[in-house]
């Protein structure tokens, strides 16, 4: 009797058998699924039904590296032979407000380290640094490979969109997930963002990696299971990493929404200390230096990272990077060339007390209302709108004080005062502030 071939539908139908029952797969197992799904020889039901019950009965350590390199093995790598500088990655698994980027990197590059930084679109109440930065008039994030390597060159920096050819098995599955309730896993969340930064293949890379309401995971257990998994993935690939884990349940520093936080960023480049922001985006740059140089005390990156900042250099190289990407440089002298909202509302504390809470997520969600975000796949944005948070938890507030402000285009005002309100807990007692950053992995 001749037995036809095993067909890929037929080998993921027992793969997904096994998953749902518990046991292991075999990397080859992995790759052949990988591999079928991104040359469309897997319909989308049956992706969806393994992705589901590998988030149900998780993967271990051998699942995870293969499908991660199942990942990379399915686009390009970046070739960064040509470039001079030792170069950096980042990698923030998202928060509301999170700006760090924009911060870190030329911070870094001015401290002669290069920066390759590839970033996305914002996704539900979290705002995407693609986004932000498209508000800088001109600026392109759609570079070529080739034009790339040449801002990089340049510059000692680039911040751009994902190319094509980078890892498409991961931007076909991701946006699988995300209509299918399968993102939350570990292992899927793991591979997705590692085999993107293996496939960057910079000489390290620094991962934020963020708990609390403004971000992807809720708990400080699972930011550290996923830390964990992720600098392991790294060393199995040859990409020294290392995890920060921080806090996210208030959104970072004071601004959200695109415009607005690009401004705030270069308040930091500019010295100014920005509340629940300038502390971690240093850490994060000095880390990165030490990545570079793994000879650097945390002391000396620290004050490199100051100075870089003081002495106006940090600022020269984001202006000189914006120019090189066809964006005005003036932004960075005169914010005020940004867009901006027409109006502004102030929203008052409607009682006395201290901050007990200021709720990211609900505050993203307003944002994207306003419109900083997408309620729709590819749906346009306004740049200029968002929110002023101007309190932090454990800060003290009187009634009428303010507390925020709406930077919005028309639209409901009272209800976005409202909104904001209830992202607010005042109460009668006083408590400590959050630490902002919980424990560094992988250093
Ligand atoms: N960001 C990614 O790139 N992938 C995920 O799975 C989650 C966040």
């Amino acid at each position: 009797v001749t037995r036809h071939p095993i067909t890929p539908a037929e080998r993921l139908l027992t793969a997904i058998e096994a998953k749902r029952a518990g046991r292991s797969l075999i990397p080859e197992v992995i790759s052949s699924i990988i591999h079928d799904y991104t040359a469309g020889r897997i319909p989308d039901y049956q992706m969806a039904a393994w992705l589901m019950a590998v988030t149900c009965q998780g993967m271990d350590m051998a699942e995870t590296l293969a499908l991660t390199r199942s990942y990379v093995d399915s686009g390009d790598r970046i070739d960064l032979s040509s470039v001079r500088r030792t170069v950096v990655d980042k990698h923030s698994t998202g928060g509301v407000g999170d700006k760090v980027t924009l911060f870190v990197a030329p911070v870094v590059a001015s401290l002669g380290v290069g920066v390759l930084k590839m970033t996305g679109r914002g996704l539900g109440y979290a705002g995407g640094t693609l986004d932000k930065l498209e508000s800088i008039p001109g600026l392109r994030m759609d570079l070529s490979e080739q034009e790339m390597l040449a801002v990089l060159e340049k510059t000692g920096m680039v911040i751009t969109g994902q190319t094509a050819r980078l890892v498409p098995a991961d931007a076909a599955t991701y946006a699988l997930r995300d209509v299918t309730g399968t993102v939350t896993s570990a292992p899927l969340i793991a591979a997705s963002i590692m085999s993107k930064k293996i496939a960057a293949a910079t000489s390290g890379a620094v991962l934020d990696v963020k708990f609390g309401s403004g971000g992807l995971v809720d708990t400080y257990e699972a930011a550290e299971h996923l830390a964990t998994i992720m600098v392991e993935l790294g060393a199995a690939c040859d990409l020294p990493c290392v995890a920060v884990l921080s806090d996210v349940h208030q959104p970072l520093g004071r601004a959200i929404g695109n415009a607005l936080e690009v401004r705030e960023a270069l308040e930091a480049l500019r010295g100014v200390e920005v509340p629940g922001f300038s502390e971690l985006a240093r850490l994060l740059a000095g880390l990165m230096l030490r990545l570079a140089d793994p000879g650097l005390d945390e002391r000396t990156a620290n004050e490199r990272v100051r100075a870089a900042v003081a002495d106006g250099s940090a600022l020269a190289v984001f202006q000189a990077w914006v120019a090189a990407q066809g964006g005005d440089p003036r932004c960075a002298e005169e914010p005020d060339s940004l867009p901006r909202a027409p109006y502004r509302e102030v929203v008052t504390a409607p009682t006395s007390g201290w901050v007990h809470a200021v709720d990211a997520r609900q505050l993203g969600r307003l944002s994207v209302r306003l419109g900083a975000g997408r309620l729709a796949h590819a749906a346009p944005i306004d740049h200029a709108v968002g929110l002023i948070v101007r309190c932090r938890i454990a800060d003290q507030v009187h009634t009428g004080e303010p507390i925020a402000e709406i930077h919005m285009r028309d639209g409901d005002r009272a209800g976005a005062q409202d909104a904001v309100r209830a992202a607010f807990d005042i109460r009668p007692q006083r408590l400590d502030p959050l630490p902002s950053v919980h424990r560094v992995i992988g250093m």
